[in-house]
């Protein structure tokens, strides 16, 4: 069984599918996109069903696929249909900004897939415009109804918050759970990714961060109330409004907690597990996995990696990283 130093049993495995994304988050991307990995560079989808086979058997149950923008990849519903069916994944679940949902959630339900978690970063059409650079509001809302209806629940929605842009929007965002089971996740924005200057009416880099105390503060006429069981085992904090359907949660990458129950693996779309979302060691497995070599001891090597925390701040010298979508946020 995979357990770290520190005692941790790693039980989760984020797949990173794609590095390429249909839209262009500005917190994430620059406007032109990124250096594109080589096609060649990226596991194939059986080459990735290899690797959840490993790590199934050193105890992962749960795997979430990321991107990018997972939906992109022109095989994504057979690849959730073979990991699904891999014994001991009991869940497999994906991150979507859900542009190509509304075709995609019945066969992805079909195939296996639990449930998805969408970004939603606006409730303004024009202004999600602007933040996504492309995105279409109306065809997400139409992806996530198409979620509902495929059963793919609970459906958690993803918020990273940015000052001067969306965090006037924290109530209305808040407020989409009274009446929905949708579980929202207000995320603070992370110097990781696109942390540059974004352009003409973007707020600067200086001014953007707002913490999860004050986007709590900013919904204290909610009363929101505590919630001790929380959906899955993110590293959200978990309130609900009182008497609403769903739930709001608050995620702060730069406060300590997250990194006390992480059991979680990185596997990047370039074939390397990567043992913490900060910290930039990596194991490369495509050539193993690519010459039918065994596995697990590459597990071992980025598990025996994991840190005990890490501290975003100092971790993170500008510009020598690689972004969210490379590394499956
Ligand atoms: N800060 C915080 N979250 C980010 N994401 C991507 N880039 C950043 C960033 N700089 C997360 C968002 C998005 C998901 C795909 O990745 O939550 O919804
Ligand atoms: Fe694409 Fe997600 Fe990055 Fe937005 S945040 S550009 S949807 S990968």
């Amino acid at each position: 069984m995979f357990i770290d130093p520190f005692g941790r049993s790693i039980t989760y495995l984020r797949i990173s599918l794609t590095d390429r994304c249909n839209l262009r988050c500005v917190y994430c991307m620059p406007r032109e996109g990124l250096q594109w990995q080589p096609r060649t560079d990226q596991l194939s989808a059986e080459e990735i069903v290899q690797v959840v086979a490993t790590a199934a058997q050193g105890g992962v149950r749960r795997v979430r696929l990321t991107g990018g923008e997972p939906l992109v990849h022109p095989n994504i519903v057979e690849i959730v249909r073979r990991i699904a069916s891999i014994p001991n994944i009991e869940e497999v679940s994906l991150t979507t900004n859900a542009m190509m949902l509304e075709r995609l959630a019945q066969p992805l339900a079909d195939a296996g897939l639990g449930r998805v978690n969408v970004s939603l970063d606006s409730l303004d059409a024009d202004k999600f415009k602007r933040i996504t650079r492309g995105g279409d509001l109306t065809r997400v809302w139409k992806g996530i109804v198409a979620a509902e209806r495929a059963h793919l629940a609970p459906i958690k929605l993803n918020t990273v918050i940015v000052r001067g842009l969306n965090a006037d929007e924290l109530p209305a965002l808040a407020q989409l759970t009274v009446e929905n089971d949708w579980h929202i996740r207000f995320i603070e924005v992370m110097p990781i990714g696109n942390a540059q200057n974004w352009g003409e009416g973007f707020p600067a880099p200086s001014e953007r961060y707002v913490s999860v105390q004050e986007m709590h503060a900013d919904l204290s006429t909610f009363n929101l109330q505590s919630e001790t069981t929380p959906i899955g085992n993110g590293p959200a904090r978990t309130y609900r409004i009182p008497g609403a359907l769903g739930t709001i949660g608050f995620i702060s990458p730069l406060g300590e907690h997250f990194c006390q129950n992480c059991n979680r693996l990185r596997l990047t779309s370039d074939g390397r597990l990567r043992s913490c979302l900060v910290i930039p060691n990596e194991v490369s497995l495509r050539e193993a996995v690519r010459n039918g070599k065994p596995l697990e001891e590459f597990f071992e090597q980025a598990i025996a990696q994991k840190p005990e925390h890490h501290d975003l701040k100092i971790a993170m010298p500008a510009g020598s990283q690689r972004g969210m979508s490379q590394i499956g946020g």
